[in-house]
């Protein structure tokens, strides 16, 4: 072994078309192909040591020793990189530290994983491609494909495990968008996105969104490039809503939305007819993130502000890939 140690950072990222259910759950084969934002103001750093002397993976979030679940999951993906790595056995210090809050609607598993996959990698002397440290990122939670290229992402479906892996679509310069997270809640939610995915297929409206999907994605897509946001914002709004609605008639049903919810996508509506161009999507949760351009976020923050029952704002723009740091957290 050549190097016992690493340190990346990567981003969290906003889906635009949404990644919901799987057709393969132990793999994490997606059942659409999705599309998203990094989000640039925002980041996970990850520390990974390989130590023969440990008796077993140690795992730090935020300064905290990680519960049991969450541990178990860190190192269910690290004997992934070890049985790559012929490092079976070998236990790891991981030490990891996010610049947001969690439980605000914006997936740490996200930057987590590819942080996490970064730093393990590079750490166990592997040297893999961006589209192999996707695809192995993909393992650990779904969405972190899409965190390891830059920009905007999409993750293709694939064929097997090797083709199902994120691609930047354009760079983080292409379109200086903003995210504007509403956080209507910060309890923590009681179904998670990795049983929610589970229950996808309960849904008879699932079939329909998967369906969709694919057209969906190539219509985001164009608008996305054509740096049109009201074809790109109408997308967003209906992919996320025909998510909502899966979850909502999967049995048992997943309601994730709360009255505030529905107070902030009916005020972007009333925004909308006063001129502010800006979008909603949801994600797993009862948060609100706004979709719009650079020169519309203050007006939008403000607004959002004055709204009932709004905790807290974060603004991000565009982020770049999933990078090796110099400098270790321990
Ligand atoms: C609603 O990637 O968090 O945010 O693979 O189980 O970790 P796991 O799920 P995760 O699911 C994300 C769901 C979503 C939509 C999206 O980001 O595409």
């Amino acid at each position: 072994m050549q190097q016992y140690k690493a340190t990346a950072m990567a981003h969290p990222n906003i889906a635009f078309i949404k990644y919901w259910g799987n057709r393969d759950d132990e793999l994490r084969l997606p059942a659409n192909p999705s599309l998203s934002m990094n989000l640039g103001d925002l980041y996970t750093t990850t520390t990974v040591a390989f130590d023969e002397m440990l008796e077993q993976d140690e795992v730090t979030i935020d300064d905290q020793p990680a519960d049991e679940a969450a541990r178990a999951r860190v190192s269910g993906h690290l004997n992934l990189v070890r049985d790559r790595a012929g490092l079976r056995g070998v236990s790891a210090r991981v030490v990891s530290r996010n610049n947001f809050p969690i439980g605000v609607g914006i997936a740490s598993s996200a930057s987590g994983f590819a942080a996490l996959t970064a730093a393990a990698c590079a750490a166990a002397g592997l040297d893999l491609t961006e589209r192999e440290l996707s695809a192995l990122a993909r393992r650990g939670s779904g969405s972190a494909s899409r965190s390891m290229p830059g920009g905007y992402t999409e993750w293709l479906m694939g064929r097997g495990n090797a083709s199902s892996f994120a691609r930047s679509v354009a760079p983080a310069g292409h379109w200086d968008l903003r995210d504007v997270v509403v956080v209507v809640s910060r309890e923590h939610k009681a179904v998670g996105s990795s049983r929610g995915h589970g229950m996808a297929v309960s849904s008879s409206l699932h079939a329909a969104r998967v369906t969709a999907a694919s057209a969906m994605l190539d219509a985001c897509k164009r608008a996305l490039l054509a740096r049109d946001l009201a074809a790109m914002g109408a997308l967003i709004e209906q992919d996320a809503v025909m998510m909502h609605a899966v979850m909502m008639t999967s049995r048992p049903p997943l309601y994730y939305w709360t009255p505030e919810t529905m107070a902030v996508i009916q005020a972007v509506q009333s925004w909308r007819a006063d001129g502010v161009t800006v979008y909603f999507t949801i994600d797993a949760g009862p948060n609100v993130h706004l979709i719009c351009e650079a020169a519309a976020a203050t007006e939008v923050q403000a607004r959002a502000h004055a709204l009932p029952g709004v905790l807290d704002i974060l603004v991000s723009g565009p982020g770049g890939p999933a990078r090796l740091v110099e400098g270790h957290l321990f």
